[in-house]
């Protein structure tokens, strides 16, 4: 039986997702979305990629959670998206009624499922999947580390000019400006990039990466980035339905990890078929420590300003 992936928010962010996960091979698709019609229309123009690109599995656009019933992975992307001058913040009152009414449809068709949610403001809209749905922790996690991982690995080779993929370096903590680039452990190939670049150079990357969704939202003016934030969710949901168990920064549940409780905070975790299976923790320097303890009171905020 092939896997079952439901998509809900059929806008840039869903309809790019199933885009990647129909090339990627990854099982039958549910778009879904409570605008009649669009989801229908992007299912079937994607469904008639099959006989060029190669792909075989059904892609179906719905209104209807029934549609959706039984998926193993439900990515939500719901929601409104920011516009120049808006932070992630801006939206959390109007998209944390949305994620709610999302997680639990979600959790009551798709009773087995990992959620992945990708809304923002990231970190609190994870943790309102995490309270409506009733999902342990281990089956509800939220994308933004690897994307911002993906921003800052992208300037580290151009910097370099290196192959992207050849760069190794990872974002932790809150998916905004208090996000942690890890400077110290990034390396191409295996060699420190603090032996390759001077100091002015990665602070620039840095600033360059803890701003990179703002960045694209300037160039847009109509909304955000979303061709690496709906591969990024795909590169998690593909981890979580082969059990790869690969190990990728996320919005995971901490109890105790890195020195935190009770909040989901970007971490490298282990991704397979029980979604997140372990946070991969690891001795932080104090410099490091305090710059996640800034993120995790950020992540605090904005989880009361959600009343969950
Ligand atoms: P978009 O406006 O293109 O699409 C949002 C879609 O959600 C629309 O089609 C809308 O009809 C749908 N929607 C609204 N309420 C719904 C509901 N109750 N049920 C089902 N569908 C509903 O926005 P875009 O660009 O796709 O962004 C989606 C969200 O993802 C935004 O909140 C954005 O900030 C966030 N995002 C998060 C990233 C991350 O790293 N975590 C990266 C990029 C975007
Ligand atoms: C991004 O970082 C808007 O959160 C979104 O592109």
């Amino acid at each position: 039986m092939r896997n079952k992936i439901t998509i809900i928010g059929a806008g840039n962010v869903g309809a790019t997702a199933a885009h990647w996960a129909a090339s990627r091979r990854l099982g039958d698709i549910v778009l879904l979305d409570v605008v009649e019609g669009v989801p229908q229309g992007k299912a079937l123009d994607l469904l008639q990629a099959g006989p060029v690109d190669g792909f075989s599995g059904r892609i179906a656009g719905s209104n209807d959670y029934a549609d959706s019933a039984g998926s193993d992975v439900v990515i939500i992307t719901a929601g409104l998206a920011r516009k120049p001058g808006m932070s992630r913040d801006d939206l959390l009152a109007k998209n944390v009624a949305i994620v709610k009414a999302c997680a639990e449809n979600a959790a009551s068709h798709s009773p087995n499922a990992v959620l992945i949610v990708v809304t923002n403001p990231i970190d609190a809209m994870v943790y309102t999947a995490f309270k409506v749905s009733g999902f342990p922790k281990n089956r509800v996690v939220g994308m933004a580390g690897v994307l911002d991982s993906a921003r800052y690995r992208t300037f580290l080779a151009e910097a370099l000019g290196v192959a992207p993929r050849d760069v190794n370096a990872m974002v932790m903590g809150i998916h905004g400006d208090n996000m942690l680039p890890l400077v110290r452990l990034a390396n191409v190939a295996g060699i420190p990039v603090t032996d390759l670049l001077d100091q002015d150079k990665l602070d620039a990357i840095v600033k360059r990466t803890q701003h990179g969704g703002a960045e694209i939202v300037n160039h847009l003016k109509t909304g955000s980035a979303f061709y690496t934030p709906g591969l990024a969710a795909v590169e998690m949901a593909e981890a979580i339905l082969t059990d790869s168990k690969r190990v990728l920064p996320c919005a995971a549940y901490v109890e105790g990890e890195f020195g935190f409780s009770g909040c989901f905070l970007g971490v490298p975790v282990v991704l397979g078929s029980g979604g997140v299976e372990r946070i991969v923790e690891f001795a932080l320097t104090g410099e490091e420590k305090q710059a996640l303890a800034e993120s995790e009171t950020a992540v605090r905020k904005q989880m009361a300003a959600t009343g969950l």
